[in-house]
This record gives structure tokens, C-alpha cells and sequence, in this order.
């Protein structure tokens, strides 16, 4: 007889405000993603997204770099966390840092990302605003596989948005953030139905 796997397990690793954390939130809530949010992790103690996950019921943590000697023992105390909890699916929802190989491979194929451009184009911070200063007329959305590299591991899955001639860093912001709402909870979906499947 085969057994039945519950929901995905993820982990989300977040540094500020915490809108995608929300919105895959909301969207386990209402009952359209098999997935359950076992652990919210920031590096950051007053980041809103702590709150936002406490809310939910969630647990909340606050893991600080500055805590550790050095990077690898700032991630081995996020892997634990993580293990703890036994997260299956790590995700990176406004998270701002570059992990590293250690971290990656331990969770190999299992840490994804959400970047607000069609990468390769616009890589790390500000990314809206690389897209209107080079006078693209098509910016978006990435959720991708992590590797060590910022922003550099494989692409799952993008959604477009158009620039328009008025548009200002916020407004560009804002048009593409609401299709981050809506991809990264659909390529969580797509992921728990592969990583839940029972052989
Ligand atoms: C999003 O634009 C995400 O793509 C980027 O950081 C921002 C986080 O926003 N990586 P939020 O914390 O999810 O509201």
C-alpha cells in the first residue's frame, strides 16, 4: 500500500515586507495550493513578513547574520531551522542575500526564488528601475531554481508586463509585483505536484 504525502512542506526566507509571503499564504487559505507553510525565516527581526507569517499561525523567526562568525555558519543555522521543520521546498520571497554552495547543495533543486525582471536581464537590486533606465519596453517576473550565483540559476517560469511611456519606478513596480503574486504561488503548485507525487 502507498502513502499518502500531505501538502508541500515549505520554508520561506524573507527580509522586508512580505507581499509574496502573503500571497501564497492566501492562497493555501483558501484552499487552491497544496502546499503548508511550515517555517518563515528573516534576517531581519523587524521585518514586516515576521508579522505577516505570526498572523497565519506560522512560525516566525528571526535568524541574524551578524550572530554568526561567518557566512557558512549564518546558513548551516538556516539549514537547521529549515530541517527542523522539515521543509521540503525553500522559497525565496524578498529574501536579500546570495547564498552560498554549501546552503544550495544541501537543498539541492529544492530552493527557488522570485526576481522582479525577465532574467538575465536586470539581475539584483532595483531591478524595476534597471529595466526603465536601459528603456526596455517589456519587463516582468522570474521564479528560479538558486544556485550561488545572484539570480543565476534555472529559469521555471516568467510572466511579462508592459512598460508604459508614463511609468515611474513605483508604477512599474506595482503592475509587475502583481504578477509576482500571482506566479510564484502557481510554480509552488506546479512544484508540490512533482515533488508529492507518490512512485
Ligand atoms: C519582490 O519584488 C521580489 O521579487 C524581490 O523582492 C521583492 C519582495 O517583496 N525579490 P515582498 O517582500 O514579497 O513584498
Amino acid at each position: 500500500m502507498s502513502e499518502t504525502h500531505g501538502p508541500l512542506r515549505l520554508g520561506v526566507l524573507v527580509s522586508g515586507r512580505g507581499s509574496n509571503l502573503a500571497a501564497v499564504l492566501d492562497e493555501i487559505a483558501a484552499g487552491r495550493l497544496a502546499a503548508e507553510v511550515r517555517v518563515v525565516i528573516s534576517d531581519h527581526p523587524a521585518a514586516p513578513a515576521l508579522e505577516r507569517a505570526a498572523q497565519a499561525g506560522v512560525p516566525a523567526v528571526a535568524v541574524e547574520r551578524r550572530n554568526f562568525p561567518d557566512r557558512a555558519a549564518f546558513e548551516k543555522a538556516l539549514a537547521a531551522e529549515l530541517r527542523q521543520h522539515e521543509v521540503e521546498l525553500v522559497v525565496l520571497a524578498g529574501f536579500m542575500r546570495v547564498l552560498g554552495k554549501i546552503f544550495v547543495d544541501e537543498f539541492s533543486s529544492r530552493v527557488i526564488n522570485i526576481h522582479p525582471s525577465l532574467l538575465p536581464a536586470f539581475p539584483g537590486l532595483q531591478a524595476q528601475k534597471q529595466a526603465l533606465d536601459y528603456g526596455v519596453k517589456i519587463a516582468g517576473c522570474t521564479v528560479h531554481f538558486v544556485n550561488e550565483i545572484m539570480d543565476g540559476g534555472r529559469i521555471i517560469a516568467q510572466t511579462a508586463v508592459p512598460v508604459l511611456p508614463e511609468d515611474t519606478e513605483e508604477t512599474l513596480s506595482a503592475r509587475i509585483l502583481a504578477e509576482e503574486h500571482r506566479l510564484l504561488p502557481q510554480v509552488i503548485g506546479w512544484l508540490a505536484q512533482i515533488l508529492t507525487r507518490q512512485l
